[in-house]
């Protein structure tokens, strides 16, 4: 009988180890393979770097378009036997790390709020030969975040490593249809506007449902004494201001900070924690912020607000096609901060956010 590792969604992953030469070994990968045919796998896996533009321009002869990391890009066996906690897993960036991260050997305990699609997400991850469980429920409350950690010990026999990605733009439940006029208090606002409701609830799910979660994955790590490493997903509004955006901001600010602190708190102890700060990328809470945005311009707002000033990245900017950041490209440094290959970073934010914030 074939016992080769299958792939849970799909590829067969024995032809690709066999092809590369890549021996998969728990927690990392040795190559084995000529220079040659590693060359040869991985333009065959990643394809080219970047594509000239069609037709070419003929003021930037050689003129060059980003090729984003494919969807269904991974790395066999790179998590295999780790547990991993990916919080706001139903959807959006969350879900594409769960779903990777299974396919990488990972068990995966997934968190959201959207109880039936995060139970489906983690159902098909189960069904496509992966390992998941679902935790529903909200990270401000203290107890989902308690239950989160407690299920991955009773389920998994622990805890290696966390991506703590739930996080909101505005008030509204994360699938309540978009009704503007009905919801002003609730969502993006100048900041005279800006309701105690948008605010609050902004605050209790990116720092305090942040925080609690953490808390909780430092205790497990700490007490378990292995290690580990911890992703929180932060976005350029921890680095920079936005307006329209004010709790956001606030929130991504401290978002930044906690993982500063954590990563000195940690550091003795072999965990690392570190941020991803990413500009807009094409999930349903872009979708979501946009149709709101314009919802509101319909309504005869005219301010200076969200949207209005720089809202492209460089790499968007230079597109062809003005092509957005992919939840793949997002998801693929998560996971190289949660690897073993990230080993010699902490405390550290990396900015993937095509260049936004450095024009
Ligand atoms: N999409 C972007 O342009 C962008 C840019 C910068 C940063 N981010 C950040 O990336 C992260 C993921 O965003 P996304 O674009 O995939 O969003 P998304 O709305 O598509 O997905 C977020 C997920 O988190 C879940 N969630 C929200 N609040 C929760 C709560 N209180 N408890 C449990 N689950 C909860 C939602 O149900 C959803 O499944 C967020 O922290 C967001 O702030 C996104």
């Amino acid at each position: 009988m074939d016992d080769a590792p299958q792939d849970p969604q799909g590829l067969d992953r024995r032809d690709f180890l066999k092809s590369v030469g890549v021996v998969a070994a728990a927690g990392g990968l040795t190559v084995a393979g000529s220079a040659a045919e590693v060359q040869a796998q991985a333009s065959m896996t990643l394809g080219p770097y970047a594509t000239p533009w069609e037709p070419a321009d003929p003021n930037i002869p050689g003129r060059q378009n980003v090729v984003p990391v494919p969807d269904d890009y991974y790395i066999p066996g790179r998590f295999a036997g780790k547990t991993v906690i990916v919080t706001g897993s139903a959807r959006g960036m969350g879900e594409v790390a769960a779903r990777r991260l299974a396919r990488e050997g990972a068990n995966v305990v997934g968190v959201d709020i959207l109880e039936e699609l995060g139970a489906k997400v983690i159902d098909e991850i189960n069904a496509a030969g992966g390992k998941a469980t679902f935790v529903g429920g909200d990270i401000v409350d203290n107890a989902v975040c308690e239950k989160m950690v407690q299920v991955a010990v009773d389920t998994y026999g622990g805890l290696d490593g966390a991506i703590n990605n739930a996080g909101v733009m505005d008030a509204l439940f994360p699938d309540e249809p978009i009704d503007y006029p009905n919801q002003k208090d609730r969502v993006m606002a100048r900041f005279d506007e800006a309701g105690d409701e948008y605010f609050d609830r902004v605050v209790k799910v990116n720092v305090y449902g942040t925080f609690y979660s953490m808390r909780h994955q430092i205790r497990q790590m700490i007490a378990q004494n292995r290690g580990g490493a911890i992703v929180n997903v932060a976005s350029v509004a921890g680095i920079r201001g936005f307006g329209g955006t004010v709790p956001y901001v606030t929130s991504k600010h401290a978002v930044q900070g906690m993982t500063k602190t954590a990563a000195i708190d940690c550091a003795a102890y072999g965990i690392r924690v570190n941020s991803v700060g990413m500009g807009t990328t094409l999930t349903p809470m872009f979708e979501r912020a946009f149709e709101i945005i314009g919802q509101r311009r319909e309504t005869g707002f005219a301010d200076t607000g969200i949207g209005l000033y720089k809202s492209m990245s460089l790499l968007q900017f230079s597109d062809q096609q003005k092509r957005g950041s992919t939840a793949a490209e997002q998801v693929a440094i998560m996971l190289f901060l949660l690897s073993q290959e990230a080993s010699n970073i902490t405390g550290s934010t990396y900015n993937t956010d095509g260049g936004f914030t450095i024009y």
